[in-house]
């Protein structure tokens, strides 16, 4: 399909479940605020604004200029109130003229006039006496019919972005690209004896983003930097001795993210058999993420698919001699637990750790992942057109071995001691499941095929 027929379809299934909200929840209306520019404290200077991102889902990102407004009503097309004001500091948000065809788009210089219009747009809605679901965050509700972010239309909105359209996925196929590009540089750059800092300046100019536009700051770990899970400096200086590298970075367009982790055995290891031990740990891990992903289906729940990890772990640290015990006892005693702290994945969209994953239905029924895996961000069952990341690890983190080695528990401290100086492995994919039922798209994998 091309672009514009790409679009109209996501236009059509946007519309089509907005109105279905409507209708359920009764709202005349929802009216979407894009959202303002925040400040640090005492400071005229402040983060990158990053809007409303259910606004985003309508506009891309950067056709989404702060102060601008959106309302969803059953009129012929959805209104954007597009805020553009005259400003000599800063280049002015392109106006989405483009989406003509789609949306009802008016352009404001005057933020009071665009007000002004919105009030008088949503005192029109509401004449037939019903509420307006206003979606904002900082603002007060504009008329007194507005409800400041109710949940039942929250939920519902949150649930459907589970789910991409073909529109979006093309979006994320390319952040899936850009992403790709950027860690072939990085691990060019790392082969080479590159820096933390060099590493993140390879990775920008390869995938063509600035800091801002990332989907989230680059995670760019050498040595023991890597039993960060959201290690967040990048060294200037290179240490003498380079073990491995973990990058965990990712691209951004039109709003759509990647998020994509590698690791790369450094080319100074400071020992010959450490370097022996982690590469055939990360060949194990890579296997070991192989064997998760096939396991990725409609239907599938993602809970099962976390023990199935920590299963897999347990076989991977008592096969490499690291765990002492049988796999059976490991995984049920839960040791493979302080080697991996994290969830398997969660769900990839607009935002990194997109919304809800945790949500089980339109409504906002919860299902809280359970006691064991608490970090786990994806509990609902897994379906066609979602994608997810799937990134198993193995760290060694001392301040949580540290606690295991008081306490008697069946581990090769020597192993242990001899990679952490290599910090840890992850390995993350992007994954669509196939609408057929049948499969996936490894979104990241194509990337890479395609360098
Ligand atoms: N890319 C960071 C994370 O998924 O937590
Ligand atoms: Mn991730």
């Amino acid at each position: 399909m091309d672009q514009s027929s790409l679009m109209q379809a996501h236009y059509r299934t946007l519309s089509d479940f907005w109105a279905s909200v409507l209708e359920r929840t009764e709202f005349a209306a929802i009216a979407v605020a894009a959202g303002h520019q925040q400040f640090y404290l005492h400071d005229d200077q402040g983060p990158a604004f990053r809007p409303n991102p259910l606004l985003v889902q309508w506009l891309a990102k950067q056709q989404c200029s702060e102060n601008s407004w959106f309302i969803f009503s059953d009129a012929a097309k959805p209104l954007l109130l597009f805020h553009q004001p005259e400003d000599f500091w800063h280049a002015a948000t392109p106006a989405p003229d483009h989406l003509d065809e789609y949306l009802d788009v008016r352009v404001f210089a005057d933020q009071d006039e665009l007000n002004s219009t919105l009030e008088h747009h949503l005192a029109g809605a509401q004449s037939s006496k019903r509420q307006i679901a206003q979606i904002s965050e900082f603002d007060a509700a504009v008329t007194t019919q507005c409800v400041l972010n109710p949940t039942k239309v929250i939920h519902a909105l949150h649930f459907q972005r589970g789910c991409k359209t073909e529109y979006e996925l093309a979006l994320m196929r390319q952040a899936a690209e850009l992403g790709a590009r950027g860690h072939r540089a990085a691990q060019q750059a790392f082969a080479d004896g590159a820096s933390e800092f060099e590493i993140h300046l390879a990775f920008l100019r390869a995938s063509g983003m600035n800091e801002w536009q990332l989907p989230y700051g680059n995670i760019i770990a050498q040595n023991e930097h890597a039993s960060l899970l959201h290690y967040q400096y990048q060294d200037r200086d290179s240490a003498t001795h380079l073990n491995s590298l973990l990058i965990d970075a990712g691209a951004n367009v039109n709003g759509y993210a990647s998020d994509i982790t590698r690791t790369h055995v450094g080319p100074s290891c400071y020992s010959a058999t450490a370097k022996a031990l982690f590469s055939d740990l990360l060949e194990r891990m890579q296997t070991l993420q192989d064997g998760l992903i096939a396991k990725v289906t409609p239907g599938a729940n993602y809970v099962d698919l976390q023990a199935a990890m920590h299963r897999s772990l347990a076989s991977v640290l008592t096969d490499t001699g690291i765990l002492t015990c049988s796999a059976q006892e490991a995984f049920e005693s839960e040791l493979t637990v302080p080697f991996c702290p994290h969830g398997l994945g969660h769900l990839l969209g607009i935002q990194v750790h997109d919304v809800g994953g945790q949500q089980l239905d339109i409504e906002g029924q919860m299902s809280p992942p359970p006691e064991n895996y608490a970090s786990l961000r994806l509990t609902r069952p897994l379906a066609a057109n979602m994608v997810i990341t799937v990134e198993p690890g193995v760290y060694f983190i001392p301040m949580l071995l540290e606690r295991k080695r008081a306490t008697n528990a069946p581990i090769n401290w020597a192993l242990v001691d001899l990679l952490t100086p290599f910090g840890g492995i992850r390995v993350e994919d992007n994954v669509r499941l196939l609408p057929t039922g049948a499969g996936i798209e490894n979104m990241t994998r194509d990337a890479f095929a395609k360098l």
